[in-house]
């Protein structure tokens, strides 16, 4: 599992002192901060991916590679580190206000929507993690110098799945939130309620009259199997784990399909000072007791040696359980013993995980395809010998590219080792040279695509080689056409299948040609019924309110995801100013470099998108940013803002506020901020740094005077922080926020 777990920063860890002696060699000691923020940059996407999308694109362990980069290189250089690095804070499934506020759109992910949210009473915190025996050995060694006399380990299954809180007060079921950012998580307490193995209520006598208890939900794999075919009969994308799965589905509108979607919860820690319990056993022995659903694969450790003999059994005997986990956690069992260890910012200093490598499999190559991908990539994907990997069969997997395929050195009727990791498609990682048998084939990376016969190009700095025909290529046309009605794009019903048939018969060519269909062309081609016509129609008509952000993403300029596209879409405010840029002042926007520049003149120079573009204006797309989307003043105008703490409304709409004032909003403090906006309980390294660097400090009613003052209704509308009560609640639950643990 992608945990947002790195290894805890006081382990040792062997594979540091190589990553950074690679860092250096790659990248020189003066370009160490490049390097950092390059490491941040990609694990807040992948946070975002894996927390919030439920759709993660690397593997657990490669993740851990980065984040164990970063830590390795904080470390190496503690001047470079900040409060928000993803070393120092937990992952965050909460959704950013921004992902879904596009003109038209309300959700990025049309099933899930925006909970309240409510203050973890306890911070939620995650777990160092390792894949290092002996990194356990050196938690135990360290445990068992600070902690003197007899001490346990309570070890446990680490479930994959996602994390829940859960609330009871007076035996019954009060509340249940996500672990968000850590501090305050999303209220999926009716969804919850849906699950079956959740009490409503508690059994028997003894439980405080009012506690948390903390837990994975997770999604065992026949229901993760049964979801799947029905999201791939219904077209929809499946889930890549039943990690994603569980998260996914724990976020839906609507409770009643959450009852349908099989999900399960094992508790494993009630969080708390002055619990009526001496050790974590008893404390989970007494909420079984109350009907709570507690694991029975526990064990009582007393040595290191038995804590080995507990992880090598469950490295072997989890792959018969029903459910997924992906790790060990060992913890010290005794709660006094715990309170003396306390936390790190991030982690519990009396619990460790450690996980298992994803799981590997043997096989045989039996040939190579190169498939074309809708920006023209071709990316070699292996045919194997089917093999059972993870309960399923696997017969091919990705090769990436030619630089991989070399590195490798793969022969076609190799031997290769296969692994699983968040996404769907498995990769090779690795050759069994001593198995190679005479006749192996070399293979021949083709400097021709395999679709249209256009002469490949390989840019400079690209591992990849592409396809330039991007208008002629059928492989690309049809990508683009699937990637322009996805789900993040326009969100149009229909699924690869429908545009193969739409295109095959000359019906879409480009996606202009999808807003030209009429019910009487489908029902004329086989499959169509008078339901699924219209269903799809009206899906397209309803696309016509996609917000200009997700158009621009649509259209499928190289370069131009998600993120660039929003960019482009705020800065420029509509296409025609967009198409009117030249090199500079695209440069002059944030996060555009010169060769997203280059790929965006180049793409509005071909005539035929520029046709296109009037295609789809006449069909009535959206080409410009919504009016109530347009900044609210220009009072911030020109200013970078970095705030920290917490305020009169969430941060999301404090940064929502700054944005659409005309500002900036930056998360670390540097010689280009403006001002640090502090609210309750700033990060004390923000403000050191605001200090020092001679940055002002506002506070949230100056920050509302500055939009008053210009005029904008975020000055008044919310509650200005008052002596009373504390800020962070106002006009949210009038329920302190009691960040006890830190
Ligand atoms: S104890 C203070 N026990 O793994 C932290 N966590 O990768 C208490 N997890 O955030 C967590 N199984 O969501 C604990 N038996 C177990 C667990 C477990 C899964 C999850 C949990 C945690 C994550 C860290």
């Amino acid at each position: 599992m992608l945990s947002g777990d790195a290894g805890s920063p006081y382990m040792a860890n062997p594979a540091r002192s190589k990553l950074q002696e690679r860092t250096r060699m790659e990248t020189g000691n003066t370009d160490i901060k490049d390097r950092i923020d390059e490491l941040r940059a990609q694990i807040a996407e992948n946070n975002r991916l894996y927390y919030v999308e439920s759709a993660p694109v690397i593997s657990d362990y490669e993740y851990d590679m980065l984040m164990n980069e970063l830590i390795a290189l904080e470390k190496e250089h503690p001047e470079f580190v900040t409060p928000d690095s993803p070393t120092q804070k937990v992952g965050s499934d909460l959704k950013r206000k921004e992902d879904g506020a596009a003109g038209g759109r309300t959700e990025t992910m049309p099933q899930t929507h925006e909970f309240a949210q409510y203050p973890h009473k306890y911070p939620m915190l995650s777990l160092g993690n390792t894949y290092d025996i002996s990194e356990v050995e050196a938690f135990a060694e360290r445990a068992g110098k600070s902690l003197h006399s007899g001490f346990t380990y309570s070890c446990e299954l680490k479930f994959d799945g996602t994390a829940i809180c859960l609330t009871y007060i007076n035996g019954v079921l009060f509340r249940a939130l996500t672990r968000g950012d850590g501090t305050i998580g999303d209220d999926v307490t009716e969804n919850v309620r849906r699950i079956g193995n959740i009490p409503q209520r508690l059994h028997g006598t003894g439980y405080p009259e009012e506690f948390e208890i903390r837990g994975e939900i997770y999604m065992p794999y026949a229901a993760f199997d049964r979801l799947n075919e029905e999201r791939l009969r219904d077209e929809d994308q499946p889930f890549a784990n039943p990690r994603n799965a569980a998260s996914g589905s724990l976020k839906l509108i609507n409770p009643e399909e959450v009852g349908h979607r099989g999900l399960e919860c094992t508790l494993y820690h009630i969080p708390g000072e002055n619990l009526p319990f001496q050790t974590h056993d008893q404390a989970l022995k007494a909420a079984a007791g109350w009907g709570l659903p507690v694991s029975d694969k526990r064990k009582i450790c007393h040595s290191i040696s038995e804590i080995e003999e507990y992880i090598n059994y469950w490295d072997t005997a989890r792959k018969a359980l029903p459910f997924a986990t992906d790790g060990i956690v060992i913890k010290i069992n005794e709660l006094p013993y715990q309170k003396e260890l306390g936390y790190t910012a991030k982690f519990p200093r009396w619990a460790v995980a450690y996980k298992f490598k994803a799981e590997q499999a043997l096989t045989k190559v039996l040939s190579i395809d190169y498939q074309v991908g809708r920006t023209g990539a071709v990316t070699p994907v292996a045919n194997l010998e089917p093999v059972l990997l993870s309960g399923t069969t696997v017969k091919r997997a990705t090769l990436h590219n030619a630089e991989q395929m070399q590195q490798l050195d793969i022969r076609i009727g190799d031997y290769v080792y296969v692994e699983k990791g968040g996404e769907i498609i498995p990769k090779i990682t690795g050759v069994d040279t001593d198995r190679r048998e005479p006749g192996t084939v070399m293979p021949v990376f083709p400097d021709k695509c395999p679709d249209c016969g256009t002469t490949l190009v390989r840019d400079e700095g690209e591992a990849r080689y592409f396809c330039p025909n991007a208008d002629g290529c059928p492989t690309q046309i049809k990508g683009k056409l699937v990637h322009f009605i996805s789900r993040k794009a326009m969100n149009v019903i229909a699924g690869d299948a429908t545009i193969d048939q739409l295109y095959s018969l000359g019906y879409v060519r480009t996606p202009a040609d999808f807003y030209g269909l009429t019910k009487d062309m489908l029902l004329n081609l086989e499959g169509w019924k008078d339901r699924s016509a219209q269903r799809f129609l009206d899906s397209l008509e309803a696309s016509k309110k996609t917000g200009f952000d997700h158009v621009l993403f649509a259209l499928g300029i190289r370069y131009v995801g998600e993120t660039t596209a929003r960019s482009l879409a705020r800065h420029f405010r509509n296409i025609d100013a967009l198409m009117a840029a030249d090199r500079d002042t695209l440069l002059s926007v944030d996060d555009i470099g010169e060769v997203i520049a280059d790929s965006i003149l180049e793409w509005f120079g071909s005539p035929a998108h520029l046709q296109e573009i009037e295609r789809l204006r006449k069909a009535g797309l959206k080409f410009s940013m919504d009016e109530e989307s347009a900044p609210e003043s220009s009072a911030l105008e020109g200013l970078t803002i970095v705030i920290s703490g917490n305020f009169s409304v969430s941060r999301d709409e404090i940064k929502g506020m700054i944005i659409g004032n005309g500002g900036k909003n930056s998360s670390s403090v540097s010689g280009k901020t403006s001002y640090l906006l502090a609210g309750e309980k700033p990060g004390p390294e923000k403000i050191r740094k605001a200090r020092d660097l001679g940055v002002e400090i506002i506070d949230e009613a100056r920050f509302r005077a500055m939009l008053a003052a210009s005029g904008s209704q975020a000055g008044n509308s919310g509650e200005t922080p008052s002596s009373e009560g504390s800020p962070a609640n106002a006009g949210k639950e009038k329920e302190p926020v009691q960040p006890t643990l830190f």
